[in-house]
C-alpha cells in the first residue's frame, strides 16, 4: 500500500480528504504529530509525537458507520500482538483496563470516499489531566515500542477485517458483539441532549445499540456510552 508520511499536519483525516480523489483505496496518511488533531463530536484530540495517527483512504460502496468497527477490531488485534488484552466501548474507543487507549474517527463522502482514521496511544505520555480516563502502551508495557511495527501490525489487521466488512459483515458483527465489553452491563448513553439510562443488550447488525430501558427496548444509533 501506499503510506503517506508526513512530520506534522494538522489533522491526517482532512489531509486525506483533500487528496482521497487522486489516490487509490488503501492511501495510507500517517503523521509525527497534528497539531489539530480532532475526535467525535467536534472534540480535539491531543496527538504529540510518540503516538500512531493515521487515516485511510478507503471507497466502499457506502459511507457506512460500521467502518469505525473495523478500525477498531484492527486496534484490538494489534494490542494483542503486544500482548495487551483490550475491548471495544461501542461505538468507537478501544479500552485497556477501565482506560481509553484508542479513538476511531469515521468521515466520509457519500459516493465518493470514507475516511478511517485511527488515533494510537502508543509512546506518548498522557497528560496528568487525562490520567484517569486514558492509558498509552508504553505504560502498559513499561517500555517504548517500535512505532512502525505497530504500524505495520495495524495495517496488516486493518486489511483482514476490511475484507471481512466487504464480504460478511455478519462475521464482523459478531466479533464486535464478542469484544465489546459494555454488553450487559448498566450504563448510561449521551444521545444529543439526552442521558438514557438502562441496560446495553446487543449491538446490532447495522451497528446500533440495543438497549434494555426500564423494560422498554430502545435502539441507539449514535452516542457516548458510560459505565453507570
Ligand atoms: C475520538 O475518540 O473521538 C476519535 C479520535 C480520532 C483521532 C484520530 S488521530 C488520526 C485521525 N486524524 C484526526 O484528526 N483524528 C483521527
Amino acid at each position: 500500500v501506499k503510506v503517506i508520511q508526513l512530520d506534522e499536519v494538522g489533522s491526517t483525516n482532512e489531509y486525506a480528504k483533500a487528496i482521497a480523489h487522486e489516490v487509490p483505496e488503501g492511501t495510507v496518511v500517517v503523521a509525527k504529530r497534528q497539531t489539530a488533531g480532532r475526535g467525535r463530536k467536534g472534540r480535539s484530540w491531543a496527538s504529540p509525537e510518540g503516538g500512531l495517527w493515521m487515516s485511510v483512504i478507503l471507497k466502499p460502496p457506502r459511507v457506512d458507520p460500521r467502518l469505525a468497527f473495523v478500525g477498531a477490531l484492527a486496534v484490538v488485534d494489534t494490542l494483542a500482538d503486544f500482548g495487551i488484552s483490550a475491548g471495544i466501548k461501542w461505538p468507537n474507543d478501544v479500552w485497556v483496563g477501565g482506560r481509553k487507549i484508542s479513538g476511531i474517527l469515521v468521515e466520509g463522502k457519500a459516493g465518493e470516499y470514507s475516511i478511517l482514521g485511527i488515533g494510537l496511544n502508543v509512546n506518548n505520555p498522557i497528560p496528568n489531566e487525562l490520567r484517569k480516563n486514558a492509558i498509552s502502551m508504553i505504560e502498559f508495557i513499561g517500555s517504548k515500542l517500535p512505532l512502525e511495527s505497530v504500524m505495520n501490525r495495524l495495517l496488516m489487521h486493518l486489511d483482514g477485517w476490511y475484507r471481512v466488512f466487504l464480504e460478511r459483515p455478519d462475521l464482523l458483527m459478531a466479533k464486535v458483539r464478542e469484544k465489546t465489553f459494555i454488553l450487559g452491563k448498566p450504563v448510561i448513553v449521551i444521545e444529543g441532549d439526552e442521558r438514557i439510562s438502562g441496560i446495553a443488550l446487543d449491538v446490532l447488525d447495522d451497528g446500533s445499540l440495543l438497549m434494555d430501558i426500564g423494560g422498554q427496548l430502545r435502539r441507539i444509533t449514535y452516542g457516548d456510552v458510560s459505565l453507570r
